[in-house]
């Protein structure tokens, strides 16, 4: 396997703190909710609520596309439910990549279900040409073609989640 350097570090840095600028703006004088979805956007997650100056709140959900395959089963099962009351609140879920678009949809209307007022999606990095179903988060952090990515979160068979930047994994 080789592993080459596609997003540095002071590039992460400087987007993620651009988005964080962008997000506290549109959000102004709300109570928001951030909703990270385990596992992989708590490494985004954490570095984009300290990039904000609003006051948020924490949650989490987990749901599983994956396993422990390069390429999405296509079926998207909630295992973790967030434990806040989302209901008449602002939402802003947090991905670390859209691929498919089935998980980002699938959170999405399961959050629309508990009665947020509001919900956004912010998203580290995006990859629009692997959609299966149309998804268009309202924040990006990078659009990047379709091609297998670990790192700041993301992972391969649960390896390389904690290398600081983004990478190219190929044979
Ligand atoms: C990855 C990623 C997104 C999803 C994107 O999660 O973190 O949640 O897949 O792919 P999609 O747009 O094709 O649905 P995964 O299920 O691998 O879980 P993880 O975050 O725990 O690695």
């Amino acid at each position: 396997m080789a592993q080459t350097t596609l997003i540095s570090r002071a590039q992460i840095f400087d987007r993620v703190h651009e988005m964080g600028a962008q997000i506290s703006t549109d959000f102004s004088g709300t109570e928001m909710i951030m909703l990270c979805v385990l596992k992989g956007a708590v490494f985004f997650a954490t570095d984009l609520a300290r990039a904000m100056t609003l006051d948020v709140a924490l949650d989490f959900i987990q749901v599983s596309s994956y396993g422990n395959q390069k390429y999405s089963s296509g079926v998207v099962t909630i295992l973790k439910e967030p434990q806040l009351d989302m209901h008449g609140k602002a939402v802003l879920i947090v991905e670390d990549i859209i691929d498919s678009g089935l998980s980002m949809r699938e959170v999405f209307r399961y959050i629309e279900s508990r009665g947020a007022s509001r919900v956004k999606t912010a998203t580290f990095l995006d990859k629009p040409k692997s959609r299966k179903v149309p998804f268009q988060a309202d924040y990006v952090g990078f659009s990047i073609e379709p091609q297998f990515v670990i790192g700041y979160g993301l992972d391969f068979a649960e390896k390389y989640r904690n290398i600081p930047e983004i990478q190219v994994l190929s044979e």
